[in-house]
């Protein structure tokens, strides 16, 4: 290709730059670089008060967060867990580290978030928890969760891991549930390189990750431990980094906004090709470019596609995989292939493009032009 770009193109690259190197600068020559120092606190409260909530718990990255988000809400042993079938597989590995059993139930066609008029049939007199993932940018429907949550005295973890900032009616994520977990993993929206946190309005549970993040370490008896807990600590380094990300939030998005909308435009004659949907009352926030393809091009032809682009060093990456049909996930009656239709049509049919900030015009243009050929030569 004559103007094809020189270098590999990946999904997603973080945007890191002078303030984020000042801090991290700062926190390294303080000498505080393990999970002691100002960055850590000062990151826990802006991150929160960012969610609309009153406590932020930093900890090592977004699995973890669920986990002790899980152990707050007192999941454990014999216990459900209701979450999408269609997620990274942290939402329900979570949930199998704690001993209970992830319950899938299907999700909303175009968005993929979990389907809450589908929730009410799935729960039983073991269910102790909803996690709704806040899938590519895009938040769930939480109104009617939080309803049925409340009926059925369940607590509600918002998977917000992918959705920094994402809105629903006018709410942030993470901050409507009894709790939110976030990642922080370098190719989120804002990163700390690995890390995680989980937000909540409730001071007990505040309490209880904190403790437990800590070794369970009794705060009134140091190297007193009344349970066993785990060192699931953030760095101040990932911290200082952290804050930088934060404090530039709106340029990020602005720039991921401006990628999306430059690959609308540059696909706009193959109108079969839907870009990020999203539902009247949600504010997305512009994580990874989504591309819904026709059902034609589902599953082994999307993958032609995707090899197509990358010989031409663009990576892209398919749709998460059904979590219900991998191994440690299958429920017995549920382990079928035609299980969940909405969800499985979507992972057959979706794909991310690359997605990062430093994308120009020119570069989003030329990698939508290939993949418009790919589909046609597909098609001869
Ligand atoms: C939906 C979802 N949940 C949880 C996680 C886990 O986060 P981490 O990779 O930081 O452990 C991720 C992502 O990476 C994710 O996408």
């Amino acid at each position: 290709m004559t103007n094809a770009p020189q270098s590999f193109i990946p999904v997603a690259e973080p945007d890191i730059g002078e303030l984020e190197e000042q801090y991290l600068l700062k926190a390294f020559r303080s000498g505080w670089i393990s999970s002691l120092g100002e960055y850590v606190n000062r990151f826990e409260t802006s991150f929160a008060g960012f969610c609309g909530a009153d406590y932020g718990v930093a900890v090592a990255n977004g699995t973890v967060a669920l986990h002790l988000a899980l152990l707050a809400a007192k999941v454990g042993p014999g216990d459900e867990v209701i979450v999408p079938p269609l997620t990274f597989v942290a939402t329900a590995a979570a949930v199998k580290h704690v001993g209970a059993t992830p319950v899938f139930v299907d999700c909303e066609p175009g968005i993929g978030t979990i389907d809450p008029h589908a929730i009410e049939s799935a729960i039983t007199s073991r269910t102790r928890c909803i996690v709704p993932v806040h899938l590519y940018g895009h938040p769930a429907d939480m109104d009617p969760i939080m309803a049925l949550a409340n009926k059925h005295g369940l607590v509600v973890i918002e998977d917000a891991a992918e959705a920094h900032g994402a809105k629903y009616k006018g709410r942030k994520v993470g901050g409507i549930g009894h709790m939110g977990i976030f990642s922080f993993y370098g190719n989120k929206l804002i990163t700390t390189g690995e890390g995680g946190m989980v937000v909540t309005g409730n001071p007990d549970f505040a309490a209880r990750i904190q403790l437990l993040r800590d070794h369970a370490m009794d705060p009134a008896r140091r190297y007193w431990h009344e349970e066993v807990g785990f060192n699931f600590r953030m760095t101040n380094l990932q911290a200082a980094i952290g804050c930088a990300q934060l404090e530039r939030f709106d340029e990020i998005v602005a720039q991921r906004q401006r990628v999306l909308d430059t690959y609308r435009e540059a696909f706009v004659e193959a109108g079969e090709i839907v870009v990020n949907p999203a539902l009247s009352w949600a504010e997305p926030v512009p994580w990874l470019v989504c591309a819904l393809l026709p059902g034609r091009f589902a599953g082994a032809q999307r993958d032609v596609l995707m090899a197509r682009l990358r010989a031409e060093a663009i990576d892209s990456r398919p749709y998460f995989n059904m979590l219900c049909d991998m191994p440690p996930y299958r429920n017995g009656a549920d382990d079928n292939p035609r299980s969940y239709p909405v969800a499985r049509d979507l992972a057959m049919r979706g794909l991310n493009l690359p997605s990062s900030t430093a994308l120009d015009r020119e570069t989003i243009f030329h990698i939508a032009k290939l993949f418009r050929q790919a589909m046609a030569e597909a098609e001869r």
